[in-house]
This record gives C-alpha cells, structure tokens and sequence, in this order.
C-alpha cells in the first residue's frame, strides 16, 4: 500500500529525547531507519517526539537541550535530512491537534491495558494523564501522515496495534480517512541493559550510550552481564540467553557470529574476549559516526535550520490530512 504521491510506501517512525542514546535504541531502531535512508526506497518521516517526553516529570531547559543532542545523534547515525524528512514533533502543532480528535474513538479500556502506561505509572504519586493518552498521541503521529510501515522496537507492538485500531474505528465512524499501520520489527528487537535484569532503557539506568567515548564504551560493556551460568571460560556457555551475542547477530559479520557461538558453546573463548570482539565491530562502525556528529555540533544552528525544513515538509501533509479529518468530524466552521 502506498500513501504518499511518489508511489512509495510511507514509513513514520519516532524516538523521545529523554535521556542518552543508546546502543539499544541504535541497534533496535535508528541503525535500520538509517538503512531505509540509503536504500532511498521509501518515503520517510522521522520524528523526535518531544511532546511525549514530557508526560513524565522533566526539566524544560534540558528538554530543549536534548531535543538538539539527539537530532544531532540522529543525522550523524545517516539519517540524513536531506533525504528523509526529520523533524520535532512540537514544531508541527497538528499532531496534537489530531490526539485529540482521536481519543474521542478510542476507549478508556485499551489506554488501561497498555503494559507501558503500568510500567511508567507504578509507584508514582502523580500521574500525568498525558501519560494515559500517550498511544493516543502515537497514533496521531502514524495516522496524520497515513504511514502505513512503522520501524519501532517490540516493546511498541502493542502501542501500534492500538494505531491501527484507531484507524479502523475512526474509519468505519467518519469515513475511509486513514490507513492502517503495521510494525516493522528490526534483527535487535529487545536490547537487555548492562545489568541483564531488563531491556536497555534510559528510564532503568542500564544504558550503554552509543557516543560515550571510547575508553568509556568498552569499559561498561566490559562489564555487561552475560549468561550467568558461565562463571569461568571453561564452562561453555549459552549464546541464545546471551545479550553480547545478540548483538554479535547485529553488529558483526555471517563468519564472526558462527565463530562466535562455536567458541562459546565449546568453551574455547571467554566472555571478555568476545566482548573484545564486538566492541572492535561497534568501534569501526561508530569511527565515522563520532566524526559526523563532532562536525555537526560545531554548528547547532545548521542543525536547527535542518530541523525546521523537515518541519516545513511535514506541516504541509499534516495540514491536508487535518483538513480531511475536521471535515469528516464536521468540526470548525466550514469556512
Ligand atoms: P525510546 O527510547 O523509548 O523513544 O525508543 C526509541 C526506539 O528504540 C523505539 O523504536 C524502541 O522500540 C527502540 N528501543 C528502545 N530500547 C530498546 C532496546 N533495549 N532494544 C531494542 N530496541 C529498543
Ligand atoms: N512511543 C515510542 C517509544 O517510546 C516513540 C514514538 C512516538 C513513536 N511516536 C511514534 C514510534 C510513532 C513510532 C511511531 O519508543
């Protein structure tokens, strides 16, 4: 199914300026949006969420900070803007325009059951219901550009399913103005942190941040967690409960990765050893990258100026498509 003018499929996907970069979000996301970029086979908007940063407590001056770092990230990692379209979410003032549209066809029963709204409300004093809305403002953020591809991570599966039933609800109420989303999974679906009790997340504090200096990188993946049965080299281990080998499948070559898992299940090399290897994988991929993002923060405003011609792209479908749904809704006016 093609959604823009150019015959293209359309792909949308979105990351939050919330804490550092990290390898997880590289491997489980950005390094593929990168991919379809020099594949150029696709239309493709990339969006830094910042209006979904702030359903948690935050600081706005930092936010405003990180909104600049990650996009910086983001274009360094080759997700160029000059062939994709990359903007901030806030910049474009319809995507909040349309959550509210859309959480009057969507019910309070699916918002409740979404396991990352229990996860990032437990134990909390205050809860925004920003935080409740959410998947509701994800949507929007699908559904205006009517993406019908969307490259996220699994921990978003439920989240885009609940996409693609706002499609279908607003669909069938107000008339065929949507299309219906679906996910588009990476290799590295799910990250585990350094500590390899949960996924890689900057709400756990388990990151391994993909532009810590060199000496810094490999010291905390030197001392990631790896298959706990495996106290000595010696005992051979099990890749497939191993995160340093999900990353192997990843990041390093067909031959590495057979090499890989044949000498740990045979014993014959030790978890820093491998975990030497891969950071020679990660290193020669991020050489370039360090280079690109050094080069582009020596120069924000260009950065900015990126930013705002993305926005500019962007505004101009997301206002047809507003169009459309205010007419369908029978909102405004008329005039
Ligand atoms: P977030 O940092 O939550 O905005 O996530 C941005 C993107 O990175 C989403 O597509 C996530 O699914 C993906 N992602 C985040 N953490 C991980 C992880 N530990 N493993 C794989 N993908 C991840
Ligand atoms: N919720 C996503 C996350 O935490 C980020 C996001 C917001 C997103 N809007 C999106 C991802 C639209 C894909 C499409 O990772």
């Amino acid at each position: 199914m093609t959604s823009g003018t150019s015959g293209k499929s359309r792909v949308f996907s979105g990351i939050q300026p919330s804490g550092e970069f990290h390898i997880g979000n590289y491997l489980g996301a950005v390094r593929t949006w990168a991919q379809q970029v020099a594949d150029a086979h696709e239309d493709l908007f990339f969006c830094v969420v910042d209006a979904h940063a702030i359903t948690v407590d935050y600081d706005p001056a930092d936010l405003r900070q990180r909104i600049l770092a990650l996009s910086t990230d983001l274009i360094a990692c080759g997700v160029d803007p000059e062939r994709c379209t990359l903007f901030v979410q806030a910049d474009v003032r319809e995507h909040m325009e349309l959550a509210w549209y859309l959480a009057n066809v969507t019910p309070m029963g699916d918002l409740s059951r979404m396991t990352q709204f229990k996860e990032k409300s437990e134990g909390r004093d205050f809860i925004a219901s920003g935080l409740f809305q959410y998947p509701v403002l994800m949507a929007a953020d699908i559904l205006l550009y009517k993406a019908t591809i969307v490259p996220v991570g699994e921990d978003q599966v439920q989240h885009l399913e609940l996409a693609r039933d706002t499609a279908r609800r607003f669909n069938h109420r107000f008339g065929p103005v949507f299309l219906e989303p679906q996910p588009r999974l990476s290799k590295a679906t799910r990250i585990m942190g350094l500590d390899g009790q949960s996924k890689m997340s900057k709400s756990k504090g388990n990151t391994l941040p993909l532009f810590d200096p060199p000496d810094a990188f490999w010291s905390k993946l030197r001392s990631a967690f790896t298959d706990p049965k495996r106290l000595r080299k010696s005992d051979p281990g099990n890749p497939d409960i191993c995160n340093i080998y999900a990353m192997h499948q990843v990041l390093s070559p067909a031959d590495e990765i057979t090499r890989t898992f044949s000498e740990c299940t045979s014993a014959q090399r030790g978890c820093v050893d491998c975990k030497k290897v891969l950071f020679e994988h990660f290193d020669r991929e991020l050489i370039p990258l360090r280079q690109k993002r050094e080069a582009l923060a020596a120069n924000p405003q260009r950065v900015r100026e990126l930013l705002g011609d993305g926005a500019s792209k962007a505004r101009r479908i997301a206002q047809k498509t507003i169009q459309e749904v205010r007419d369908a809704m029978g909102l405004g006016s008329g005039g």
